[in-house]
């Protein structure tokens, strides 16, 4: 049983999404697929190939790992830690993701079962990485044991994995992974929108130094409701720009996007010196995702111009692609 859910791109209102403000993100086509078939011992085993873990576990080590995960978050939501001492090492999300799953629908696993997953969706660079396979390996285990699950129950058990890493996610990675497409989020409510006309280039400028997490908590001290206002109203702008198809409107949203994600401290000083260059070539652009509050390195950034910027990224050594977008969502591989 292999499934299959696409990450994502945001493109207007991340962060501002956290504090209850809209925000339009689109499936990508990069993908993260979870496989999972039976295991010949009553145990439950790990294949994570981007991390190269291979390991076997028993479903009672899982519950301690989880119950452990848990009191680690309390801890955090108490302010007594800080939200990278909640998950420690890479493999924990998906263990977290799998024995939450089990023990939430409180299925008794009478035999054991192997989870295989990989993603191509560089990890940590606001692609949706996380989300995605979370989204698989879940979607994987319940066709394995027949379960049935509502979108809500995906999402809700995907959310709970995606806090231990966000601190407080706003779900919209798991929401636009799990329908595809493009669409507006705001608040737990979903508007499909038609994806972008115009094209959409992707330079991913390497994985960030703080992850999602600490982004977060950063922006919480410093976000106001004057910037939240602000937020909206760029993502108000930049869906007009959306449904006329009207890439100069597109392109100022954009600017203004990245201006305001200056303003809130996670866009790196070489990552706004290349965006200036970019602005220079009559090119819009914006870091999507968490950016970053250390180092010089925000992930991914997206380009929209008339002109293909490609080989003006090669110029200052960043490789730049067309990105297109997914319109299935999570679903099982053919
Ligand atoms: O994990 P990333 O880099 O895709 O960022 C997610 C987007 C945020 O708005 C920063 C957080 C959230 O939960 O919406």
């Amino acid at each position: 049983m292999k499934a299959i859910a696409p990450g994502k791109l945001i493109l207007s209102g991340e962060h501002a999404v956290v504090h209850g403000q809209p925000a339009i993100a689109m499936a990508v086509d990069r993908y993260a697929t979870a496989s999972v078939k039976q295991h010949a011992r009553s145990l439950v085993s790990f294949d994570l190939l981007n991390i190269k873990y291979h390991k076997d576990h028993s479903i009672s080590a899982l519950r301690a790992l989880k119950n452990q995960l848990l009191e680690n978050y309390e801890a955090f939501q108490k302010g007594e830690k800080g939200i990278k001492d909640v998950l420690k090492l890479p493999m924990e999300l998906t263990q977290f993701a799998v024995t939450n799953f089990l023990d939430k629908l409180n299925h008794k696993l009478t035999s054991g079962m192997q989870i295989k997953t990989h993603s191509e969706i560089p990890i940590g660079c606001g692609l949706g990485s996380s989300a995605a396979t979370i989204l698989a390996s879940i979607h994987a285990m319940a066709n394995h044991l027949n379960i049935e699950l509502s979108e809500e129950s995906y999402l809700n058990h995907g959310l709970e994995a995606e806090n231990l890493q966000h601190g407080r996610s706003s779900g919209i990675d798991l929401r636009v992974s799990y329908h595809g497409g493009c669409l507006q989020y705001h608040n737990g409510t979903v508007d499909k929108l038609q994806p972008p006309k115009f094209p959409i280039y992707l330079v991913n400028t390497g994985s960030p130094k703080s992850n999602t997490g600490e982004c977060v908590s950063h922006v919480k001290q410093v976000i106001s409701e004057e910037l939240l206002t602000e937020f909206a109203k760029v993502t108000t702008a930049f869906k007009q720009g959306l449904l006329e198809n009207d890439i100069a409107n597109v392109q100022q949203a954009i600017k203004n996007n990245h201006q305001l994600l200056v303003k809130i401290g996670v866009v790196p000083e070489a990552i706004q010196s290349f965006i200036s260059m970019l602005e220079q070539q009559g090119c819009a652009a914006k870091l999507c995702g968490a950016g970053a509050v250390h180092g010089d390195k925000g992930g991914a950034l997206m380009i929209v111009s008339e002109q293909d910027p490609t080989a003006f990224c090669e110029t200052k050594s960043y490789h730049c692609e067309l990105i297109h977008c997914d319109t299935d969502g999570l679903r099982i591989a053919s």
